[in-house]
């Protein structure tokens, strides 16, 4: 099924200057970039983004983390795009992650991952229409 998933190369992933890489990653599979941005998310938006994860321990660190520089925001389009990106960008932790992801091949703290994406239909709808509309 053609879908679309909402991906973000978070801060770290952009200092790190792993755009180009991460970007051409997701054509090289085949899928399309219908929408990319690069940009700073304020801290309101982090939030209701990351909202589930409210109160859990790691969650103070993500807001910060997440907000605190430019990142790069992208809806991704293509068949099974939901399932195709998260097989890239692998495990959330990456020493989990399997060698050849994103995840796995560029980082090594929960915190410091690189990349996000959508985990579901919904989630992918809600986040692109959090952040680009
Ligand atoms: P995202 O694509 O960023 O949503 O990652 P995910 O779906 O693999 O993980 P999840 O939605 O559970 O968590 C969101 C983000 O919170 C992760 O990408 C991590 O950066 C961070 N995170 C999740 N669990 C932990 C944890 O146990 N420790 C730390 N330090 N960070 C975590
Ligand atoms: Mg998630």
């Amino acid at each position: 099924m053609k879908e679309k998933v909402f991906v973000m190369i978070k801060p770290d992933g952009v200092r790190r200057k792993l755009v180009g890489n991460i970007i051409s990653r997701i054509e090289r599979k085949g899928l399309d970039i219908n929408r990319i941005e690069m940009r700073k998310v304020p801290e309101e938006l982090a939030k209701k983004h990351y909202e589930e994860h409210m109160g859990k321990p790691f969650y103070d660190d993500l807001i910060e983390h997440i907000t605190s520089g430019p990142s790069v925001l992208m809806e991704v389009e293509g068949q099974d795009a939901i399932e195709a990106v998260s097989a890239m960008v692998g495990n959330t932790d990456p020493n989990k992650a399997l060698p050849g992801t994103i995840r796995f091949d560029y980082a090594q703290s929960k915190t410091y991952n690189i990349i996000h994406r959508s985990d579901s239909h919904q989630s992918a709808e809600r986040e692109i229409m959090l952040f680009f509309k």
